[in-house]
């Protein structure tokens, strides 16, 4: 998605550890105009599915989400994450791992909002390690309703989320695909 390449060579900031710093649009300050882009994008792409539910995990992932399910005309569910391994049966739960931060969050999603017929779309702002696409895929899973795929906000294809999710057989579109943060400079997939 140009727009948003254009975005990212503007305003993102590469940080020691590969990190991609976009608090100027979509991890703390918010772009909106740019958000209902990438909405309607992940709708197009996804159009053909039959998606029911939008599936995210909070708390940056809720903007792309709700664009999403706005423009799918579907609701949007953003699992909940919790520091204590609390067990709850009105939900299903998984734990994930975070390379970055080096802690395990239990994500959870109210079985009252999930429906055994449900077509979900998974949506994240990042996908780097592939470990919130998992977790929700293992939520999926327990709850036994079918997931389209993946959409993907930002990309970074040097780490092995994206490959392992393809290999697993799930669709995974991705709008901005990072190649490289080396030396502080962001190299797209296309450069
Ligand atoms: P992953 O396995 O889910 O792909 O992510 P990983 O554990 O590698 O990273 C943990 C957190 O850091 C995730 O957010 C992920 O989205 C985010 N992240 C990973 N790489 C980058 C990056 O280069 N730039 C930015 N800005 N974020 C990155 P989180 O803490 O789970 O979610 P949230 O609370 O921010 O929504
Ligand atoms: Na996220
Ligand atoms: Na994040």
């Amino acid at each position: 998605m140009k727009e948003l390449q254009e975005k990212i060579k503007q305003y993102g900031t590469v940080l020691p550890g590969n990190v991609l710093k976009v608090d100027a649009f979509l991890n703390h300050q918010v772009d909106p105009e740019l958000m209902v882009k990438v909405g309607q994008e992940f709708a197009q792409l996804f159009a053909d599915e039959g998606i029911t539910k939008v599936w995210t995990v909070e708390s940056s992932g809720i903007a792309p989400a709700v664009m999403t399910g706005l423009a799918l005309r579907v609701p949007v569910i953003f699992a909940r994450k919790h520091k204590s391994l609390t067990l709850n049966q009105n939900m299903y739960t998984a734990d994930v791992y975070s390379y970055t931060k080096k802690t395990t969050n239990r994500i959870s999603i109210s079985k009252k909002y999930v429906d055994p017929s449900d077509k979900i779309l998974m949506i994240d702002d990042f996908l780097a390690n592939g470990q919130a696409v998992e977790g929700m895929l293992e939520i999926a899973d327990q709850a036994g309703v079918d997931v389209a795929g993946a959409g993907i906000v930002i990309e970074k294809s040097f780490q092995p989320g994206a490959q392992e999710l393809k290999d697993r057989g799930i669709r995974v579109e991705s709008l901005a695909r990072i190649k490289s943060l080396a030396d502080g400079k962001v190299t797209f997939m296309e450069d």
